[in-house]
């Protein structure tokens, strides 16, 4: 049985994302289908860019990755991105940072979980998107503004590289959603880590599949002095959640 999904939105918002969802999965398979990055589904965006990542020196392999990508959804899967609104809702967080928007699928979830906490609660909150594609970032613009002014308002797209955008003008930090390249999970963490709230939650995505491209965030996350109790969750490729419980 299919149950209904928990996301609360009016139609055309549902329809917009079932669609967006399906044509992102579709380009996954042809790009697993046609490169040969074989793995299938999302981890050439973790491993693949992890191991592109150490030869630098041929040909720059980086850009040759960013350029395929330019026109490429690599949504966060329909389910992890329902999980993250019900648990926003769950933990009243009302400020969200997104590492890696993309065309803006997960930002679309994170706008709606939000405006739904800030109603509940009277507390004001953003959801702060990063994406360093100008034509990607345009994209996403374009789908917000077809959810609507409910969506739309909620959002602070910051253009550019994010070890820059993210380095000023952050509010206290419920959640970090890391969906971006893995060698940039971690910086990324250090960069948003000083604005993290105790009880935050850093949610990473394809950790059990692109756990290699992830190795050192996943030990940094693990060691005990840094604060955070983890857990893989049991979506496909996994999911980590991690809560910052600093001393
Ligand atoms: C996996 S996609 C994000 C998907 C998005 N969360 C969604 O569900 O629709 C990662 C995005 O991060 C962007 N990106 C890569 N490096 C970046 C950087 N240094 N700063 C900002 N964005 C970056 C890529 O262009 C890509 O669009």
């Amino acid at each position: 049985m299919v149950l209904p999904s928990p996301i609360r939105a009016a139609p055309h918002v549902l329809q917009l994302l079932s669609q967006l969802h399906k044509t992102s999965l579709e380009q996954e398979a042809v790009i697993s289908a046609n490169t040969s990055f074989a793995n299938g589904t999302k981890i050439f965006s973790t491993e693949i860019l992890g191991s592109l990542g150490d030869k630098e020196s041929t040909n720059n392999p980086r850009d040759d990755f960013d350029r395929l990508m330019l026109d490429k959804f690599i949504a966060l899967d329909e389910d992890k991105c329902q999980f993250t609104y019900q648990l926003i809702n769950s933990m009243n967080a009302t400020n969200i940072v997104e590492a890696g928007t993309s065309f803006g699928v997960s930002t679309i979830y994170l706008a709606l979980a939000i405006a739904e906490t800030k109603a509940a609660t009277g507390k004001s909150g953003i959801v702060i998107g990063t994406e360093k594609e100008a034509e990607k970032a345009a994209i996403a613009r374009k789908y917000w503004a077809q959810c609507g002014p409910e969506v739309e308002q909620e959002i602070d797209l910051r253009e550019g590289d994010l070890l820059e955008t993210l380095k000023s003008d952050l509010p206290i930090i419920d959640l970090l959603l890391l969906d971006i390249w893995a060698p940039l999970a971690l910086p990324t963490l250090k960069v948003v880590l000083p604005r993290l709230r105790p009880g935050a939650v850093v949610l990473t995505d394809n950790t059990i599949k692109g756990n290699k491209g992830y190795a050192d965030l996943l030990a940094y996350l693990r060691t005990p002095e840094n604060g955070f109790q983890n857990m893989t969750l049991p979506f496909t490729n996994g999911f980590e959640m991690s809560v910052y419980r600093p001393e």
